[in-house]
């Protein structure tokens, strides 16, 4: 196991402490959002569900090293109401995931907020593009991508696959580069 990256700390927004979470902590967290079928498919990306002990190997896996997760703490109750991932792969690329468990947090911006503070996080330490396969029917997703700036780039399908066809299902790609995340404009930033 390699030393703790710098990458892997807690962090804050106007209405969220974003804490990090490993693997124990994450499992145990999210064991009953498992059987919430919109989160099962939207955060675990499976159309079915699986064992406990299927989970554990299957992840999410944070190791805080090339995979992190933070818990969204609301600043107002403290309570947790989601769980944002992100995954690092090879040459400065990455990509992320997101449930918002509570759903009376759901149309309030979370996700716009504590992706933009981790957008910054991840650029500022050697991150140079994320990327996204999302479901084309995953319009919340989609619009949250288009707002933090990413642009799409084609049409792909997703890597979990339809239980009915076998296949993955018609998806949108979409890329947010660090040169276009610093650029943007200060009004257009959602960090602040
Ligand atoms: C994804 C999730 C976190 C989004 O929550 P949210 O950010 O509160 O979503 P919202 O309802 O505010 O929708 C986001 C945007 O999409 C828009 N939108 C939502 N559904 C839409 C639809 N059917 N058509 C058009 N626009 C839509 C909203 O108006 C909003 O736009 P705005 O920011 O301009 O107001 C939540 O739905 C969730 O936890 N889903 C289950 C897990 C999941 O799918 N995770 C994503 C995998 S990466």
């Amino acid at each position: 196991m390699g030393r703790r990256s710098e990458l892997d700390c807690d962090l804050e927004t106007e209405r969220f402490h974003l804490r990090r979470f490993g693997r124990l902590r994450t499992f145990l967290l999210t064991r009953r959002w498992r059987r919430d079928p919109e989160l099962l498919e939207g955060l675990f990306l499976s159309p079915r569900p699986y064992s406990l002990l299927q989970w554990w190997f299957r992840g999410p896996r944070p190791n805080g090293r090339t995979r992190f997760a933070h818990a969204i703490v609301s600043k107002a109750g403290g309570e947790i109401i989601g769980l944002h991932l992100v995954v690092r792969l090879r040459d400065g690329l990455a990509y992320c995931h997101v449930a918002v468990h509570d759903r009376a947090w759901w149309g309030r911006g979370v996700v716009v907020e504590v992706r933009a503070r981790l957008l910054s996080h991840f650029f500022a330490h050697g991150t140079e593009r994320f990327v996204a396969t999302i479901d084309a029917r995953n319009a919340p997703s989609i619009f949250n991508y288009r707002r933090l700036g990413f642009r799409a780039t084609g049409n792909g399908t997703t890597h979990d696959r339809d239980p009915s066809t076998g296949q993955g299902r018609p998806a949108v790609e979409l890329e947010l580069r660090r040169e276009d995340w610093t650029g943007l404009a200060q009004g257009d930033r959602h960090d602040r």
